[in-house]
């Protein structure tokens, strides 16, 4: 392999580029997990991971990826054989219904064509229709890293109330929290998944829960098996400040300082911030003359921007040369439109100039791999990035 000088361009969307405040903080050495200056550690991210949810209510912390916390989702609340409700908005829409399936739940799996995200309507037709409350669980993914798409969640919310349907509602942020605007308190949300590699800007390694009281209860009855998972032995030992079993003690050291560096420039900052680089993003895709996947602007994610090929073209062999010639990777088309599309991402720690750098790279590439385009999508981005400074 050629020797790469500078720093690599971190593209995918999640993991993210980790600060290097953050880095830092994760080389602190290890400390007792069952001492004191652990457990004020744990109470202080725990409080904070409260604002970043947008929730007074309960939060946990798993040594885990994001699955991992979609597992705990459902097996705190859940039992063998209840009928659930899920969207087919994507690659992990998908992989969420096959654990489920694999978890012995029944699923109602609403297809879409991969470019919109959940439609209300049909979750309160869905749920009107269930007379005998059946379905124990509606789950969405706020934003479908597969696709780019981020589906409203109060209108589901809304959708659920006028039905009068006593469901839970899930939903994975995964590539939306600390990124675009979620309230898990606010939104009448259950469970709400997340985990440490996006938004967060932290390695992967946490996966996280956010519970409401209604979940909680839910989680008194539920009987799937469940042990690692279990809400009850872990928000116990979190009042004073510990886990029952080893936590991922420097991640949480890294979580103190994300924390802190998103509470410095403020969530709303945060949050604009993002839109406003997924905004100049669209504006150099459609310069080049190609296609955002996302078919419904009203729904464009601000995490990352999935782009359509040219018929005839592959998009795997567009990363392989812009990985090869640039040292910076993008995100693979998965699942159902692998080769079709790639995805550029825009969240975590992320500025101006990184973008530019992004698109740059990007404008380069597609030349070199000779696709069709036009060399016009950076000049649009940098105007729409000066149009806009604060
Ligand atoms: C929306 C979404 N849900 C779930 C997952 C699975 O998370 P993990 O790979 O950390 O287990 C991902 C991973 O990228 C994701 O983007």
């Amino acid at each position: 392999m050629t020797f790469q000088s500078g720093r690599h361009f971190l593209q995918i969307p999640g993991p993210t580029n980790v600060p290097d405040r953050v880095l830092r903080a994760l080389s602190r050495p290890t400390i007792d997990h069952r001492g004191p200056e652990f457990a004020k550690l744990s109470l202080e991210v725990l409080d904070g991971l409260k604002r970043i949810f947008q929730t007074p209510g309960h939060v946990v912390i798993y040594p885990s990826s994001g699955t991992g916390a979609w597992e705990a989702a459902l097996v705190n609340t859940l039992s063998p054989g209840d009928r659930v409700l899920m969207f087919e908005t994507g690659h992990f829409a998908t992989l969420w219904r096959n654990m489920a399936v694999a978890l012995g739940l029944e699923v109602d799996f609403v297809p879409t064509d991969w470019r919109h995200g959940v439609d209300p309507e049909v979750v309160e037709q869905k749920l009107v229709e269930d007379k005998n409350h059946q379905i124990k669980s509606v789950m969405a993914v706020h934003n479908e890293t597969s696709t780019g798409v981020t589906s409203k969640i109060p209108p589901i919310r809304a959708a659920m109330d006028r039905a009068g349907h006593p469901a839970l509602l899930m939903v994975d942020t995964i590539s939306s929290l600390a990124s675009i605007d979620y309230r898990h308190q606010e939104w009448g949300v259950d469970v709400t998944v997340g985990c440490s590699q996006k938004g967060l800007m932290l390695p992967p390694g946490l996966g996280l829960n956010a519970i409401s009281e209604k979940a909680l209860q839910a989680s008194k009855s539920a009987k799937l098996p469940r042990s690692f998972w279990d809400w009850e032995a872990m928000l116990t030992a979190n009042k004073i400040g510990f886990f029952p079993y080893t936590p991922a003690t420097n991640l949480l050291y890294g979580l103190q300082e994300a924390i802190h560096m998103l509470e410095e420039e403020g969530l709303p900052n945060v949050f604009a911030r993002h839109d406003r680089h997924a905004e100049a993003t669209r504006r150099a895709v459609q310069a080049w003359g190609l296609e955002v996947l996302c078919a419904d602007p009203q729904e464009y994610s601000s995490s990352l921007t999935a782009v359509m090929m040219p018929e005839g073209y592959d998009a795997d062999a567009l990363l392989d040369t812009i990985l090869k010639k640039f040292d910076m990777c993008l995100g693979i088309g998965l699942g159902k439109v692998k080769g079709k599309i790639f995805r550029i991402g825009h969240l975590g720690h992320f500025n101006d100039l990184m973008l530019a750098g992004t698109l740059s790279g990007i404008e380069m590439g597609l030349s070199l791999a000779g696709i069709p385009f036009s060399k016009a999508g950076t000049a649009a981005a940098l105007e729409c990035l000066a149009d806009t400074l604060g």
